[in-house]
């Protein structure tokens, strides 16, 4: 009886740790933190969840964006859309880059994300 709670409580720990290292910040190379610290800067007011749950202008982003197709969101970047300012003149294209490596980082949350493209390559 006292092995079964013995084992019982092991499995638990287990399972617990196993949850805490997916709860765990993703690591970012220098590069996707350069993208980091440059999305926040150019693309943050729009598409950054504001405070109190305000519901943000742009959509937001994460691997999936731009239907997961990096040149896809390059165009977006550079050129902007509808709604959407064009940043070839203020960002380097390494800056682009930079943004987009930071991007896909980002995991898709786990409920669907609304998005202006159709999804798939
Ligand atoms: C003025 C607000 C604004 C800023 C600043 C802005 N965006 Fe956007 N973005 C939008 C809106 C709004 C959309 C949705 C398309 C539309 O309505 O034009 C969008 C769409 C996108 C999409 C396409 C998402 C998808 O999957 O459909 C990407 C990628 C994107 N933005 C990236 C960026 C990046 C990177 C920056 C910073 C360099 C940035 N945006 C800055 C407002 C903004």
């Amino acid at each position: 009886m006292k092995i079964t709670v013995v084992t019982l409580t092991l499995a638990g720990l287990v399972l617990s740790q196993a949850g805490l290292v997916q709860a765990e910040p993703i690591t970012l190379n220098s590069t996707q933190q350069t993208g980091q610290r440059l999305f926040a800067q150019a693309c943050g007011v729009c598409h950054l969840q504001a405070s109190m749950g305000a519901k943000t202008y742009g959509p937001m982003l994460n691997k999936s964006s731009a239907a997961g197709n990096d040149e896809v969101m390059r165009v977006f970047i550079n050129n902007g859309a509808e709604h959407m300012p064009g940043f070839q003149h203020y960002l380097k294209p390494a800056e682009v880059d930079a943004i987009i490596s930071y991007i896909r980082t980002i995991p898709v949350p786990a409920q669907a994300v609304e998005t202006s493209l159709p999804k798939g390559k």
